[in-house]
């Protein structure tokens, strides 16, 4: 019987899971890492080499599966999103953003499985429960009730789709398992121009000052990734960022999301 440990990977986010086969996982230790996931947000399960089944099998048990517009699932598999190398002009994904943010029901989480990576291509994540608690009590008081305003402007645009989806979600949302409150954000501009019932001009300052709250260097986890590595995030408390600098060299990830409910 194998024994599950999990271990911090940062002293502000993510855990490492061993003694798990994630393509076997029993229904005690899913349990397990279900409350390894609430607690680090972010968790690393290295050498799965799962199967494309497999890692369906495993996502599933978290919920209902998200698809995403502008973007190509497998045929064989219409949930799971190839992540290859789009060179360093193509990607969206190289600056701090939370996943289809744009959407009514942004994803809840994502579970990425590494098939073949390059040296390089790190993926950082920020903890966005310890950027809401480390905020003032003025300000905390002050976002209590404002919204945003999210797009899809740079999804839609490398799709060449003159529709721009967008929707204002709360700037603090409540984690709907654990009850903490995060800052809930992506990447001021384009994609967050503004809060609700505000101009772009009066918003931009405090966007991009909670903005780069966030990302302070204390409050990140950078993973380097390996063939072979799970790696799941939780899009309610998280930012991550996509560092691309693997030049042309291939890279072949795999990535589930699972749907997630109307941030409150
Ligand atoms: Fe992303």
């Amino acid at each position: 019987m194998s024994i599950i440990t999990v271990s911090k990977v940062s002293g502000s986010i993510g855990a490492a899971v061993h003694g798990v086969n994630l393509g076997l996982i029993t229904d005690a230790d899913f349990e397990v890492v279900h409350q390894a996931f609430l607690e680090h947000c972010v968790l690393v399960f290295p050498d799965q080499f799962l199967s494309v089944d497999d890692h369906v099998a495993f996502a599933s048990r978290w919920g209902e599966f998200s698809v995403s517009p502008f973007v190509n699932y497998l045929d064989t598999h219409p949930m799971v999103l190839p992540l290859n190398n789009r060179g360093k002009s193509g990607t969206v994904t190289e600056n701090w953003h939370t996943d289809s943010a744009f959407l009514p029901e942004p994803p809840a989480l994502n579970v990425l499985s590494a098939r073949n990576v390059p040296r390089g291509g790190d993926t950082m994540f920020c903890n966005q429960y310890r950027s809401y608690n480390r905020l003032s009590p003025g300000l905390q008081h002050l976002l209590r009730d404002l919204r945003a305003e999210f797009t899809g402007a740079r999804l839609a645009s490398l799709a060449g789709s003159d529709e721009v989806p967008s929707t204002f979600h709360p700037v603090v949302r409540t984690h709907p398992e654990t009850g903490h409150k995060s800052i809930y954000l992506t990447r001021p501009g384009d994609s967050v121009p503004r809060f609700e019932n505000m101009t772009n001009a009066e918003s931009m300052p405090l966007l991009q000052f909670l903005y780069e709250h966030s990302v302070q260097p204390d409050n990140i986890y950078r993973h380097q990734w390996n063939n072979g590595d799970v790696v799941m995030w939780d899009n309610r408390c998280t930012m991550h960022y996509a560092v691309h600098d693997y030049g042309d060299d291939p890279r072949d990830i795999h990535r589930i999301s699972i749907q997630g409910s109307v941030p409150f």
